[in-house]
């Protein structure tokens, strides 16, 4: 495992109020829907790095209509509380403690074992995080969907950001740096939209399908 960085107090209350997940719910979900072209196909398997309270878990079962999801969160108290929201989802949600950059370790995922993958604003917490990219891709099958909402450079430089929380301070990424970045893994965007000035960025890209252009 490389550098980690688990959330500070006061980023777990802001990421787990009622109205950040009234947001999720209703704007950023059906965004999110939208970009990647609708519920996933029936039977597809799903990953979600960086899970949290396994709220994000439910919406990619419920509105993206995974079959099954592979969750992980470095914080093992995360893990825990995702592990009471999904009681009732037995068989549909493995739950891991461990590191976003290593899907091998927490689920023995093998390349190209995942239709879909899931990145509700964690990426910029990964001090290496191309890295997290690279696996996201390496686990992805062709023509699988990489679903992500990110927090950028931007929200990060913010004074209430640096007052309040605790993110890796070298090589942040703008939305355009998102971006280009995919694309060196094999991934193609095919919807992206930013909010508020470039602080948040969503969007939707899929793996290559070998011989497409
Ligand atoms: C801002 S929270 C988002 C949580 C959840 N996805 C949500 O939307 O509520 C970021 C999460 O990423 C986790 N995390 C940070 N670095 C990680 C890593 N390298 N691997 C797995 N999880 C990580 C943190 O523990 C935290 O739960």
């Amino acid at each position: 495992m490389g550098v980690v960085m688990l959330m500070n107090r006061i980023e777990k209350a802001a990421v787990n109020n009622p109205a950040r997940r009234a947001l999720q719910r209703f704007y950023e979900v059906p965004a999110l829907l939208g970009l990647a072209g609708g519920p996933l196909a029936p039977g597809s398997r799903a990953v979600e790095i960086g899970c949290g309270t396994g709220y994000g878990t439910r919406m990619i079962l419920d509105r993206f209509r995974a079959a099954s999801v592979d969750a992980i969160d470095l914080d093992e108290g995360m893990v825990a509380k995702a592990r009471r929201r999904l009681v009732d989802r037995p068989g549909r949600v493995r739950l891991a403690v461990g590191d976003a950059t290593d899907l091998k370790a927490a689920f023995g995922a093998e390349d190209v074992t995942y239709d879909a993958a899931f990145d509700f604003a964690i990426i910029h917490h990964i001090p290496d995080w191309r890295s997290a990219v690279a696996e996201i891709a390496r686990v992805l099958r062709p023509g699988g969907v990489f679903v992500f909402d990110e927090v950028t450079a931007h929200a990060l430089a913010r004074p209430s950001y640096r007052k309040l929380f605790v993110h890796p301070e070298h090589d942040r990424f703008t939305a355009d740096d998102f971006l280009a970045e995919l694309p060196r893994h094999g991934l193609d965007v095919h919807g992206a939209r930013t909010k508020i000035q470039g602080d948040y960025l969503l969007g939707a890209a899929r793996k290559h399908r070998p011989g497409s252009r």
